[in-house]
């Protein structure tokens, strides 16, 4: 045995959540990582936000894999084994493996085993002779797959939700030219991705009438309370998304209602009234530009789907 010292998971993401808050908070424009927005509290949040009336991303991506579910199968090809990055409760993987014909396997990744549990639960209970391999991974780094599909199965990336539209654009690419290096050859790759549209519809999106939005984003505050004993007061901030035409991203920010000062692992960080922490960021791509990026990162765009009001789009990538 190595004389390192080995941590727990819960230690370790503990580490890894203060270095991430000590960072954020001592930026000349302050922030922090949006993959902290959810522990259990903020997944719950977020599954809450994908029903709301003003949320239309989940159903409207949803229901296309409904409309188009036939085509996609048909391009696809029969006996493809599907990867899905970051499946939530496995709703869209039940859809999506329906319309394919005579599929190989279905293997979620995610780097928190206890959601992986929900979407291979319901796929197997869906599909019951179907071979599912969850694979506790974190698919923002390099990771490997080798010895948990059959190597010669053709594999279907799936990563819908547009997920990728909270990573940096240069990160989406890296994201992507990485994942088709996992996947190997002849793979596919099926992305679900916003549109970008009309800021009062986005910005509804990301800041609803009932306030779950505003109650996700400052879930982060509490987390931090509750995880480093920090002592933000939550009453002294609220919930803003806005919409950034430049980079065409809504952005979600904290903002502080007064000046204040916070503690947390032993430093003090001072807010000025009206000051910000942005929390996330969420792209909106055009379609030009989205397959420009699929093609920067080594795939060929083969076809592309949408609703009738043209939403969102879920494109099918091909190696
Ligand atoms: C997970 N992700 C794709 C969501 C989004 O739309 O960017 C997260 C979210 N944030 C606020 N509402 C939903």
């Amino acid at each position: 045995m190595s004389g390192a010292v080995s941590r727990n998971p819960d230690e370790a993401q503990r580490v890894a959540l203060t270095a991430d808050a000590l960072a954020g908070l001592s930026a000349a424009r302050k922030t922090l990582p949006c993959k902290w927005l959810y522990d259990a509290e903020g997944a719950a949040l977020f599954e809450a936000i994908t029903r709301l009336p003003e949320y239309y991303p989940t159903r409207t991506e949803l229901q296309i894999l409904q409309d188009s579910g036939q085509e996609i199968a048909r391009a696809v090809g029969p006996g493809a084994a599907v990867v899905e990055f970051g499946p939530g409760d496995g709703a869209k993987a039940v859809e999506l493996l329906g319309a394919l014909s005579a599929p190989a396997a279905y293997l979620p990744v995610d780097i928190a085993p206890e959601w992986l549990e929900a979407a291979a639960s319901r796929v197997a209970s869906a599909f019951p002779g179907l071979r599912v391999r969850p694979v506790v991974a974190d698919f923002t780094h390099p990771f490997e797959l080798a010895g948990r599909a059959d190597g010669s199965v053709r594999l279907l990336g799936f990563f819908p939700g547009s997920t990728i539209g909270n990573f940096e654009s240069d990160d989406a690419v890296t994201f992507l030219r990485r994942t088709r290096g996992t996947l190997g050859c002849g793979a596919h790759m099926l992305l679900g991705v916003d549109l970008v549209k009309e800021a009062g519809l986005l910005v509804a999106a990301y800041d609803d009438s009932a306030g779950v939005t505003a109650a996700f984003n400052l879930n982060l505050l509490a987390r931090l309370n509750r995880e480093l004993g920090a002592d933000f007061d939550l009453s002294g901030f609220f919930h803003r998304a806005m919409w950034n035409a430049d980079k065409e991203r809504i952005e979600m920010h904290l903002v502080a209602r007064r000046m204040q000062t916070v503690s947390l692992a032993g430093r003090k960080f001072r807010f000025a009234s009206g000051e910000t922490i942005h929390t996330e960021s969420s792209h909106k791509y055009r379609p030009e530009r989205l397959r420009a990026m699929a093609e920067a990162a080594g795939w060929r765009a083969a076809d592309m789907w949408t609703d009738p009001k043209g939403l969102f789009s879920v494109w099918l990538l091909a190696d």
